[in-house]
């Protein structure tokens, strides 16, 4: 089946075609800028770039594939969570445009189309798999069992990982995004430089917690810029704003990659996804891919392209949903907030 496959949960206006699941014909996805002034993303000026882009993208997505509107034999969108107006945007055209062809329609969960989305690139992927899912808005882990079933094991009780990335990035003056800024400084700092604390939370328990760690991060900068006499708009110095990244970013991913390692022990599974936006960072890629090697099982990360939000993993989710047989009714709408997983 030839799916258009639309993504428009938060700041990446995306379209992408599908031939069945594995198979990518093209995957167009603009990152808006129109957000990058105000050190996070304005809802409503992302509805208003959707608005703007969605037509041109999916254009540039047919194009790509090589095919016209009337080859494509299905249409899927991401359905949430995701901030309300710039769902509207994705979903309504979505929706109508399989109204109008009389196409079937699927309504994907963005969190599902980050799980599967090692399908993309990876042949050998299938269920059962342990996935780690990290995003700007998740710190998960999840068990799926067998297709589209997902148990979930664990969940941030504050911040998500990529927020604490965002965040400390700011703080900073690394700009945003921060995972990249900070994967970028922390590649010139020492990782041993600031011992900054890893959550303890219940024995047992899967679940994360990263505000204390920014907390952490916070403290110390401010510390060492009044020791330095630092005014509001001055940095700290270079290297050491390379060694607080780096630091910062080991504790980090020491922490995910320490639920991994019992979540594995207490879920014995073959094969570890991770998987969201901040699978693009190069400590947790490294990291998991040891760690799973140590352990013995296979371990899947998409390509960075496939790690932030895309609408190739929707089209993939939106595939397997319906060729497993789930119809959605033209009454559907976005959910902005879907709450946990199980789907
Ligand atoms: O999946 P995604 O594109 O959007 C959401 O669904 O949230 O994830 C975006 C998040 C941001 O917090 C961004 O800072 C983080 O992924 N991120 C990274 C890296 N690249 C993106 N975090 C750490 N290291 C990176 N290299
Ligand atoms: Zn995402």
């Amino acid at each position: 089946m030839k799916l258009l496959g639309i993504e428009t949960s938060c700041d990446e206006t995306s379209a992408a075609i599908l031939d069945g699941p594995r198979t990518v014909l093209s995957s167009v996805v603009s990152s808006q800028v129109e957000h990058l002034e105000y050190g996070g993303v304005v809802p409503e000026l992302a509805a208003r770039a959707h608005l703007r882009l969605l037509r041109p993208i999916v254009r540039m997505a047919l194009d790509q594939a090589g095919i016209a509107l009337d080859d494509v034999e299905g249409v899927a969108a991401t359905q949430g969570p995701g901030l309300m107006g710039a769902l509207l945007v994705g979903f309504g055209f979505a929706r109508g445009l399989a109204w109008a062809r009389n196409l079937p329609f699927a309504a994907v969960n963005h969190l599902e189309g980050h799980l599967l989305s090692p399908i993309l690139t990876d042949a050998g992927f299938e269920p059962p798999f342990l996935a780690l899912l990290v995003s700007g808005g998740h710190t998960e882990l999840v068990r799926s069992p067998e297709w589209l079933r997902y148990e979930m094991l664990g969940s941030t009780v504050d911040d998500a990982v990529g927020e604490a990335f965002d965040k400390v990035s700011i703080l900073l003056g690394l700009g945003y995004p921060g995972g990249p800024a900070i994967d970028r400084a922390a590649a010139a700092g020492r990782a041993d430089a600031w011992p900054f604390p890893r959550a303890r939370l219940a024995p047992g328990s899967l679940d994360f917690s990263f505000s204390g760690l920014k907390t952490a991060v916070r403290t110390v900068v401010e510390r060492r810029r009044g020791e330095l006499g630092l005014g509001p708009g001055e940095r700290l110095p270079a290297a050491e704003q390379a060694d607080l990244a780096a630091s910062f970013q080991a504790a980090a991913v020491g922490a995910l990659l320490a639920r991994l390692d019992q979540a594995l022990t207490a879920h014995p599974t073959p094969r570890v996804v991770v998987a969201g936006g901040v699978a693009a960072n190069s400590a947790l890629r490294e990291g998991a891919r040891a760690l799973c090697e140590r352990r013995g099982v296979a371990f899947h990360v998409p390509p960075l392209r496939y790690c932030g939000d895309n609408a190739a993993m929707i089209a993939a989710g939106g595939i397997l949903r319906l060729e497993a047989g789930h119809r959605w009714p033209l009454s559907a709408t976005p959910v902005a907030d879907f709450g946990r997983l199980p789907l």
